[in-house]
């Protein structure tokens, strides 16, 4: 058990679990862009551990840039605006895959692809290291899931709790008193 800022977290799964798993997708992934070159886009901050991961076993050519997506509430409408941030390179015509750490609504994955689809890429999919099925407020396609989890918060491998617990190897569940 850990604790970070007023809450405590138990282990869920091992970082030698984890890591099997992203090789997995990664040879899936090598497989199916075959003769393709595919360019990465990995979300900071969340989904550094497992882009890095996922890279060292995709055995095709491929290139990878990061983005950043700022989400902020809007004053003048309903909702909140999320901004894809940093994308440099163009995405015309090419293969695209977008990495996350774990999608829970779905509304900021829905946003990000809506985004990218205006900048005509040829085509797009998403890889995300975890999904909660239960939490999904937009129907999305993800192509590559990881690990499909309960709808509890959790964190490490990546992913944070108010900034902290990023760097832990393993993921946490947060622990139910
Ligand atoms: P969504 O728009 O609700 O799908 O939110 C996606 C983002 O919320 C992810 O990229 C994470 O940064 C964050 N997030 C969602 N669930 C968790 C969690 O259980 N732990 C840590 N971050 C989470």
């Amino acid at each position: 058990m850990i604790q970070l800022h007023d809450k405590q977290f138990e282990i869920f799964i091992e970082q030698a679990i984890i890591e099997n798993r992203i090789k997995e997708l990664a040879l899936s992934i090598s497989k199916d862009y075959s003769g393709k070159c595919p360019i990465f886009l990995a979300i900071l901050n969340g989904s550094f551990l497992f882009a890095a991961e996922l890279m060292k076993s995709v055995s095709i050519e491929c290139e990878i840039t990061f983005l950043r997506v700022s989400s902020y509430h809007s004053t003048t409408s309903s909702g909140k605006i999320t901004e894809v941030l940093g994308l440099k390179e163009d995405i015309t015509g090419r293969d695209v895959i977008v990495l996350e750490d774990i999608v829970d609504t779905g509304l900021t994955m829905a946003e990000i692809k809506k985004q990218l689809l205006a900048k005509n890429p040829k085509s797009l999919e998403i890889a995300s290291l975890f999904q909660k099925p239960e939490a999904l407020k937009t129907p999305i396609d993800i192509r590559y899931i990881g690990f499909e989890l309960e709808n509890k918060f959790v964190l490490g491998y990546g992913l944070d709790y108010d900034g902290l617990g990023r760097n832990l190897p393993d993921l946490y569940v947060l622990h139910e008193k």
